[in-house]
């Protein structure tokens, strides 16, 4: 501009005064420039944002501002005048650089960001001229995943959906794999939708997984791989969450049918295998619930399944002869499952001592008895006198 102003007559340095006073230039400044060389940027999410933009040449008076989009919906992310917490110019007070740093990047300050001049008008502020605009894309780590399963607890052998989800991330390219403790399942691509905030997305992928009795121990694995990430994310579910392993109930009397009147009879109830380790174990006589029990506590097997022991003694009397003793266990809310014993009695007769003395004195009375016993010395004595006289010989 100096060398111009120093060269030309008083006049036309009037004239340029004139040129450059406000309301009055609408005609362009054939030196100025205002370079915005940015196309794109990527930056991580909260990081600072670095947005340049210079102007040369002949500067009209007007102020230099910063915008995010164009039309109706922009927005002026600095100018000299407001409060723009966030930003800070790169060179302070300068005229001609007007670089700014935008910190703590979120996805939401994705978008094309303009850096525009204006000129002073007679109506406040008129846009001289426009960079081509910066792409900025915020890169954002998808969230932690989380896997959720079903409501309900369901018995080995059931197939069950599984869910993985992520968000807040971009770019949009993620992956998902899944893994039952260290071996790899099969899942279709994982569904992938704008998030909340438009410049992120969300992803959900679901795997369909069999349940098997020694399930109580595994542990279900989705494993997210994105570009922002340098190790994969992973979310887990213990699959102990969703099985069920229903009890195998058995009720064994000792000592077993039948007893003898007075005799103290043990029935235990063996409750066997069962997932998770809560059971309610009641004991009926007859449809009569008993009172008097012993309940073992459940002790875990190295599958991670439980047992557990409950026993009742009965004393024996006539009277409960042929009652049905029975076993009904109630295992996380489903139906009872019960096993039966049933009490018999030997009848007294049979067992008299006294009857077994009557049989012997008999015995004794008997003249075959005796026939028997001389017969018996007879042929002994003949087997004596015959090994005797062959020994000699
Ligand atoms: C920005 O929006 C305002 C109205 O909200 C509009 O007058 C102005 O022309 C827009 N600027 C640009 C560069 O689109
Ligand atoms: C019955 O159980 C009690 C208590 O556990 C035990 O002392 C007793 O020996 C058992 N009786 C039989 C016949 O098993
Ligand atoms: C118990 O009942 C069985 C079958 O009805 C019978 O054979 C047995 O004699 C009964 N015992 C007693 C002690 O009554």
């Amino acid at each position: 501009m100096a060398p111009v102003i120093q060269a030309l007559p008083l006049a036309c340095l009037m004239l340029l005064l004139l040129w450059r006073a406000p309301g009055v230039g609408a005609q362009v400044d054939p030196g100025f420039q205002l370079r915005q060389p940015q196309d794109k940027v990527s930056v991580a999410a909260g990081g600072t944002l670095t947005l340049t933009c210079t102007i040369s040449g002949g500067i009209p008076a007007g102020p230099v501002k910063w915008l995010k989009g164009l039309g109706s919906g922009n927005v002026t992310v600095y100018d000299l005048m407001g409060s723009f917490p966030r930003v800070t110019r790169a060179v302070s007070g300068s005229d001609t650089d007007f670089t700014i740093h935008i910190r703590d990047v979120q996805p939401g300050d994705s978008g094309t960001y303009y850096c525009v001049k204006f000129i002073k008008s007679l109506r406040g502020g008129e846009e001289f001229r426009r960079g081509g605009g910066t792409e900025v894309s915020v890169q954002a780590k998808p969230s932690a995943p989380v896997v959720s399963g079903p409501d309900r607890r369901a018995e080995p052998g059931q197939s069950l959906p599984f869910t993985c989800t992520s968000g807040g991330f971009f770019p949009k390219d993620i992956s998902v794999k899944w893994l039952k403790n260290k071996a790899l399942i099969t899942s279709q691509p994982p569904q992938i939708v704008p998030g909340q905030m438009k410049s992120s997305f969300d992803m959900s992928s679901t795997v369909t997984v069999t349940l098997q009795e020694g399930d109580v121990r595994s542990q279900l694995i989705c494993k997210v791989q994105h570009p922002t990430l340098e190790d994969p994310l992973d979310g887990t579910y213990p699959l102990s969450r969703a099985l069920r392993v229903s009890p195998r109930v058995q009720v064994v009397m000792d000592p077993s049918s039948p007893v003898k009147v007075k005799q103290t009879v043990n029935f235990t109830c063996h409750v066997k295998r069962f997932y998770p380790g809560y059971v309610t174990v009641t004991w009926l006589e007859n449809g009569t619930e008993l009172k008097m029990q012993n309940v073992s506590r459940a002790a875990e097997t190295p599958q991670g399944l439980f047992e557990l022991r409950s026993l009742v003694e009965v004393q024996a009397t006539e009277e409960k002869n042929g009652s049905v003793f029975t076993c009904r266990v109630v295992h996380d809310a489903q139906d009872p499952i019960t096993s039966t014993a049933t009490l018999w009695i030997v009848p007294l007769a049979k067992e008299e001592p006294e009857d077994l003395a009557q049989q012997g004195v008999n015995l004794l009375a008997s003249p075959i008895l005796w026939l028997g016993l001389l017969l018996e010395k007879g042929l002994l004595g003949g087997l004596l006198i015959f090994l005797f006289k062959r020994g000699r010989a």
